[in-house]
């Protein structure tokens, strides 16, 4: 179930970790994937992975015009847009906030919220015209709870999290389902930007004592981005081994 055959979906960030499982995931289900990223030759190869016409695009999501110009290209070969997946960010310089310059908060706001925006406001007209879409933001665990030394990325999640229920309750009578997943610790390249001690502190607050896996958040994505997904929208799931309680 929960087939995606003939549909189009776009992944931000699906180059590699959480985006590059939710690109694979959606593919086996019949979608046609567009492997969105900045890293464009890591996102070409792995569109090429995908096969069938599953293809790239070299996009920055902090920039209104290179979102805008992805839309329509991916329009223009697809012609058409079923879901969104708004998964790219980034976790930021670990530090305490009287630590942080302007540089480190804006970049992230930027990336992981701002983003989410741009990306949104390029592909919601399209789906108003179709009465049909599913958009699912990629939030985390930080937008809920707030990490220490991680100021930005976790006010950044939140904003994630509130514009999911917002939007959604904008678009709830269009046929238009959006919501947001928050998972905990994922093993993936952005805990590179991370500290070993400011990892642990975070796999330590998981009741289920490891990290996920990738495909773990993308199966929960996969139930979010399908048509089954049809009673359900402006909802947070956490994909957090326990981690939060509410
Ligand atoms: N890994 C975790 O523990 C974890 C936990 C909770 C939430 N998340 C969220 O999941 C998402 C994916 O994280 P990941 O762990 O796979 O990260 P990752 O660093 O492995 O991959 C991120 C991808 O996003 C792309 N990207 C970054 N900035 C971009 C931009 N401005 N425009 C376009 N593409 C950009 C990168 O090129 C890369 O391919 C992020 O939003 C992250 O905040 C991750």
């Amino acid at each position: 179930m929960f087939e995606l055959n003939g549909q189009t979906a776009i992944v931000t960030g699906a180059a590699t970790g959480i985006g590059e499982a939710i690109a694979r995931r959606l593919a086996a289900a019949g979608a046609i994937v567009v492997v969105a990223d900045r890293d464009f030759s890591g996102a070409t190869r792995m569109a090429a992975s995908l096969g069938g016409a599953s293809f790239a695009v070299e996009v920055d999501v902090a920039q209104p015009e290179s979102v805008q110009l992805a839309v329509e290209k991916v329009l223009a070969r697809a012609g058409r847009l079923d879901i969104l997946v708004n998964n790219a960010g980034i976790a930021g310089r670990a530090a305490s906030l009287w630590e942080l310059t302007d540089e480190d908060w804006n970049k992230v706001i930027a990336v992981n919220a701002t983003g989410v925006f741009h990306f949104c406001r390029a592909v919601v007209p399209h789906m108003r015209e179709r009465s049909y879409g599913r958009i699912v933001n990629i939030a985390s665990i930080a937008g809920k709870e707030g990490n220490p030394r991680m100021a930005p990325y976790s006010a950044s999640k939140a904003a994630v999290i509130a514009l999911t229920k917002s939007l959604g309750k904008e678009l709830a009578t269009e046929g238009i389902c959006v919501n947001a997943v928050a998972p905990a610790v994922v093993r993936t390249q952005i805990l590179e930007q991370l500290t070993p001690e400011q990892v642990a502190y975070m796999t330590d607050r998981i009741p289920m004592k490891r990290t996920a896996k990738p495909e773990e958040v993308a199966a929960v994505v996969h139930f979010l981005a399908s048509a089954d997904c049809s009673f359900v929208t402006g909802q947070c799931y956490d994909v957090s081994g326990g981690r939060a309680t509410y």
